[in-house]
């Protein structure tokens, strides 16, 4: 299994987009740029859901609605960060591999907030048809902070590894 990784990640350092990324002075920079923007409208708009759920703002939107409104901005900054995010990793990918952060990031971290995210998101249409929230959405919103907060954490320490 690792053997399939360490050669899939190597072929991805050949190609043209990751050799572009490793070799052009501006280039890394630029895609950091790109990852950086698109997580900050991914976990704005998460943040937004998630304090809304757990009762802020409670004379202005439902959670639901809220949830619905922002729902195309949100995944089209998950697009921007899964890209900038895969040529960021495509430049030194044989590094980012046996990088324990980046592991962590992106083996555990990732997939469970992302599921548990689409979990919230789902369930916002019942929990949030009131202005108030019931318990049980309040600690789903809470639980999803705290797990995007862990995500940033972990890939934060990603270059000092
Ligand atoms: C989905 C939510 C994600 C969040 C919140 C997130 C967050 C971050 C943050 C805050 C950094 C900056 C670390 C620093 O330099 O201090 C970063 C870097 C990075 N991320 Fe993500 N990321 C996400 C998804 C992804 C995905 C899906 C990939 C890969 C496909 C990825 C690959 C990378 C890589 C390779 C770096 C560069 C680290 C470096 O150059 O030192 N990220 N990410």
């Amino acid at each position: 299994m690792y053997a399939l990784l360490a050669a899939f990640a190597k072929w991805l350092e050949g190609t043209w987009w990751g050799t572009g990324a490793r070799t052009t002075l501006w280039a890394y920079p630029f895609i950091q740029l790109i990852h950086f923007s698109g997580i900050s409208l991914w976990l704005g708009t998460n943040v937004a859901v998630d304090l809304r759920l757990l009762g802020l703002g409670k004379n202005r939107q439902t959670a639901a609605q809220l949830s619905e409104d922002l729902f195309a901005w949100n995944w089209t900054a998950f697009c921007i960060v899964v890209l900038g995010g895969f040529l960021l990793f495509s430049a030194t990918a044989t590094t980012f591999i046996t990088n324990p952060a980046f592991r962590i990031k992106l083996g555990i971290l990732v997939p469970t907030a992302l599921v548990w995210h689409i979990i919230v998101q789902r369930k916002a249409r019942v929990w949030g048809r009131t202005a108030d929230t019931p318990a049980v959405a309040k600690l789903a919103g809470l639980l999803e902070l705290l797990l995007w907060l862990s995500v940033v954490t972990a890939a934060v320490e990603i270059p000092n590894y």
